[in-house]
């Protein structure tokens, strides 16, 4: 059973890859993309969603959102992927046109049109989601699922306590939260295993098109800290709602710091609250191999298409 997913993302290089692996899965029916400001600007996201899904070949409708967060000053990640969010990627320029109206009507409308069967999926800062839930509060109880990446039991990247998605819009972060739904947070907690090490880049690199033009250009120049690996982030969550078992999951309660001077933007997890008080279930181990089997797994058809 195919599992009907939209992705709101910030494209970004990791966002690139989960757009891929959405695309071309068999266990997910990628029925639009929405795009919000984060790695890079609004009309860049947007922009790189676009010549992603054309160069695949995905007739997906790509609907821009917000193009800052709530309240705060926007943060930006050109540092890590780019000043185009898509460093080294060699694909031409988009020629089809962003859909019309607003990310968070999309959202409201194939939510409430599809009642239960939609699994809403966020990779970047969660402006769009916050601006949906508080225009159309019911769409928290009519998902089929919601999983984002972002936030960490343990860690930050932005700040030691701060994960960049949940850094960009803490407020729109603990609306998210506050929904009444189950969060499913893929945080750093699991994403940091998940590198493109030589290895998976040897295996990625034999993918011909697909890797020439995208994936190993990408992976080439990104890396959280500029000298490791590069860890996939957006990738986990996706490849986690079609795959569930990849990840192990743990009951929680998370709330997002959006009041501390050192802590702006902390998920902090409480793994001991009572299922009452639970509102998130928080991703604590990665199986690796079996995750980097998968992508490579939803990959190989697609780049073979490409490659004609
Ligand atoms: O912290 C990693 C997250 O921030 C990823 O979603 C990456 O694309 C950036 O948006
Ligand atoms: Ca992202």
């Amino acid at each position: 059973m195919t599992k009907k997913i939209i992705l709101d993302c910030d494209p970004g290089i990791d966002d690139a890859l989960a757009i891929v692996y959405a695309a071309g899965s068999a266990e997910l029916e990628l029925l639009g993309i929405t795009t919000v400001a984060g790695n890079v600007s609004l009309d860049q996201t947007t922009s790189n969603a676009l010549r992603v899904c054309e160069f695949i070949g995905a007739a997906v409708p790509v609907t821009p959102g917000c193009a800052a967060p709530l309240l705060r000053s926007p943060i930006t990640a050109e540092h890590v992927h780019g000043a185009d969010g898509l460093r080294g990627a060699r694909l031409p320029p988009a020629s089809r046109r962003p859909q019309p109206g607003h990310a968070s009507d999309f959202i409201i409308e194939t939510v409430l049109g599809a009642p239960g069967d939609i699994t809403l999926i966020a990779i970047g800062p969660l402006t769009n989601i916050a601006l949906a839930l508080s225009r159309e509060p019911r769409i928290a109880f009519e998902v089929q699922d919601f999983v984002i990446m972002g936030g960490s039991a343990t860690r930050g990247n932005v700040t030691p306590a701060a994960e960049f998605n949940i850094a960009c819009d803490p407020e729109a972060a603990s609306i998210v939260f506050s929904a009444g739904w189950t969060v499913t947070m893929v945080g750093l907690d699991v994403t940091l295993r998940a590198l493109a090490d030589q290895e998976v880049l040897g295996r990625l690199g034999a993918l011909g098109a697909l890797a020439d033009l995208l994936l190993v250009p990408c992976l080439g120049g990104y890396a959280d800290d500029g000298i490791g690996p590069p860890a996939v982030h957006d990738l986990c969550a996706v490849a986690h709602v079609a795959r569930p078992g990849l990840l192990g999951c743990q009951p929680a309660r998370v709330e997002v710091e959006t009041a501390g001077r050192w802590t702006s933007g902390m998920t902090v997890t409480d793994f001991r609250a009572s299922p009452a008080e639970g509102n998130a279930l928080v991703a604590t181990t990665i199986d690796v191999p079996a995750f980097w089997d998968a992508v490579l797994e939803v990959y190989g058809p697609l780049a073979g298409s490409l490659n004609g």
